[in-house]
């Protein structure tokens, strides 16, 4: 093209993408390590730190690792853990999971000891506390519902009770905010918050999670409580009872397949919204890095921004730690 066939056009949006500088003036949304939500594993025993076969870079820890590790985090600048635990025993009751010596209650009182400031969540549901790995009581193959709610109260208080800042349920059980909530209040336990996992689907993309806490279902999947990956309205539905029962912060979970479901409810409610960045896809990024396919670091920063970015106030990511580093 000669000088006089430039195109005649006011509107040339490249103008600001010319440099780092302009591009980096008009960014719209950034991640931070303010939004960071690290996810941490906890066993019985003592020193032990072993890895997640199919979550490289990922760790059981028992409770004195688990502190270590969390003063790791406090000092990458990572404000927030949310703790699983991997029980001593599992009983068809789920009873392991309020007991006061519990592997979780006792994780809460080491970290709260040593990392004050922390801002610990602990996951409240009853699959890794009970031999059939599903989220509630089975009875006859069925999963029960209000029965296991009541198992969940006692779950809450005991985490409210060991120093939890906030309960996650993420069991997916109808009602089960506002009985907790009830139930925490009840036991004086006002100022503690609830981070629902209000809409959780029925996601392949979990199956790492529960090679992790050896918790995968024993019969059957979790499709009669967990979400059908082909709804939102339904989610719709999901996130307002949970915000009408109590629920102070919502989760969207999996994250990059359902960053839709966060869009819309970002839309529609005025409450902080959670996206967990889940084991699966951690994983994919994982093996095709492994065999050399794809820019491991740039995958996982542009994965974390697209959540911001469709809505996420924070992010569950097992990448929390690199992701920390890279911000620095
Ligand atoms: C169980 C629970 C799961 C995850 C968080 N809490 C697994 C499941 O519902 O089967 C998944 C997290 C992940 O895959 O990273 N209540």
């Amino acid at each position: 093209m000669s000088q006089l066939d430039l195109l005649n056009i006011p509107h040339r949006p490249r103008r600001l993408r010319r440099t780092a500088a302009i591009r980096n003036l008009v960014q719209e949304r950034t991640l931070t390590v303010n939004d960071l939500v690290y996810p941490l594993f906890v066993c019985p025993g003592s020193n032990v730190v072993e890895e997640v076969s199919s979550m490289p870079g990922s760790f059981r820890y028992s409770i004195d690792n688990a502190v270590k590790e969390c003063k790791e985090l406090w000092d990458l600048g990572i404000q927030c853990i949310d703790l699983f635990g991997i029980p001593e025993k599992k009983t068809e009751d789920g009873s392991e999971s309020y007991n006061d010596k519990g592997i979780i209650q006792e994780a809460i009182r080491a970290i709260k000891k040593a990392v004050p400031d922390l801002c610990i969540m602990t996951d409240v549901a009853l699959d890794p506390f009970t031999p059939f790995g599903h989220d509630g009581l089975v009875k006859d193959g069925i999963i029960l519902n209000d029965e296991t709610v009541e198992v969940l109260c006692k779950m809450s208080i005991s985490h409210a009770n060991a120093g939890a800042d906030f309960v996650s349920p993420s069991d997916m059980m109808d009602g089960r905010i506002g009985a907790i909530r009830e139930s925490l209040d009840d036991a004086g336990f006002s100022d503690v918050g609830i981070l629902s996992y209000a809409a959780k689907y029925a996601s392949s993309f979990y199956g790492p999670f529960r090679d992790a806490l050896h918790s995968a279902p024993q019969f059957g999947d979790k499709s009669t409580y967990q979400m059908n990956a082909g709804n939102t309205d339904e989610a719709m539905k999901e996130i307002e009872l949970d915000i009408m029962e109590g629920a102070d912060i919502v989760m969207v979970k999996p994250g990059l397949a359902y960053l839709d479901i966060v869009y819309r409810t970002k839309e529609r409610f005025d409450v902080p919204v959670a996206i967990y960045h889940v084991s699966g896809e951690y994983a994919m990024v994982k093996a095709a890095a492994e065999k050399g396919w794809i820019d491991e670091e740039r995958v996982m920063m542009e994965s974390l921004l697209c959540m911001k970015r469709a809505g996420g106030d924070m992010i569950f990511t097992y990448y929390a730690k690199e992701a920390a580093k890279r911000l620095r």
